[in-house]
C-alpha cells in the first residue's frame, strides 16, 4: 500500500511546511481546489520539486468537450486526474483518452466514502466499477469507510484503488489492509496536515501499512 496525502490547506506557506516536513514517508501528493483556485494550477510547478506523484482531484463532472479540456490543461502538471463516473461514459471516456495520449492517469470514482454517498452513489456504484473497468482507467477511487464495500468494488474493477476516508472519516487501517496491495493508494488528508506533529502523523501511519 501506499500513502497519498490529501493536501487541502489553503496556502501555500502551510502546504510547503507540511511537505518539508512529511515527504520522507509519503508517496504521493492529491491536491484539490482548496490549493489550486487560491493560487492556479502553476502551483503544481513548485510542488513538483517534491519528486512526488501528483494526483489532481477536480472530480470531473462535465460534459465531454469540458472534461477534455479541465484534464488537458490539468495533466500538463499533475502526473494522474479524479474523475466522476456517474457523469456517463462519454464524459469519463474523454478524460481517460486524453491522460493516455498524455501518457498520464485516470482514477474514477465510483462511491464516495461520505454518509451521503450511501443513497445516491452506492446503488450505482458496482456499474462505475465495470464502466471504469471497461474503459480501462487507471484507478477506482473508492470508500475505506466501507470495507466490504471496497472489496467489491476493487473485484469488479479489477483495478488498484485510491481509497480517502482513512482515520478523519473513520476508516480503519487495520480493516482494510488485508483488501489491499502494493499497487493502492491510502489517501489520507487531515490526519495528516491537522495533526499537532505532521511528520509524526505520517510515519506512523507509513509504518502501519508497510
Ligand atoms: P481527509 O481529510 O478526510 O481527506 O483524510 C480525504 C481527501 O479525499 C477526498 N475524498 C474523496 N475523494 N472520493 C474522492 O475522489 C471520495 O469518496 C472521497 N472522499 C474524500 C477529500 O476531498 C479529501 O481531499
Amino acid at each position: 500500500m501506499k500513502l497519498m496525502l490529501a493536501l487541502d490547506v489553503e496556502d501555500k506557506e502551510t502546504a510547503i511546511r507540511i511537505l518539508d516536513n512529511v515527504i520522507d514517508y509519503i508517496d504521493a501528493i492529491k491536491v484539490g481546489y482548496p490549493l489550486v483556485l487560491p493560487y492556479g494550477i502553476k502551483i503544481l510547478k513548485e510542488i513538483k520539486r517534491y519528486n512526488k506523484e501528483i494526483i489532481c482531484d477536480f472530480k470531473l463532472a462535465d460534459i465531454p468537450a469540458t472534461n477534455e479540456k479541465i484534464a488537458k490543461i490539468s495533466l500538463k502538471y499533475a502526473d494522474g486526474i479524479i474523475a466522476h463516473g456517474f457523469v456517463g461514459e462519454d464524459s469519463l471516456k474523454a478524460v481517460i483518452e486524453i491522460a493516455k495520449n498524455m501518457g498520464k492517469k485516470t482514477a474514477v470514482v465510483v462511491e464516495m466514502s461520505h454518509p451521503g454517498a450511501v443513497r445516491y452513489m452506492q446503488p450505482i456504484a458496482e456499474d462505475l466499477a465495470l464502466l471504469a473497468k471497461n474503459l480501462k482507467a487507471d484507478y477506482i477511487v473508492a470508500p475505506s469507510t466501507r470495507p466490504k464495500r471496497l472489496k467489491k468494488l476493487k473485484e469488479i474493477s479489477s483495478l488498484p484503488v485510491m481509497t480517502p476516508g482513512i482515520i478523519t472519516q473513520g476508516g480503519k487501517i487495520e480493516e482494510i489492509k488485508d483488501i489491499l496491495d502494493e499497487k493502492d493508494y491510502i489517501i489520507v488528508g487531515r490526519a495528516i496536515y491537522q495533526a499537532n506533529n505532521p511528520k509524526e502523523s505520517a510515519k506512523q501511519i507509513k509504518d502501519l501499512i508497510g
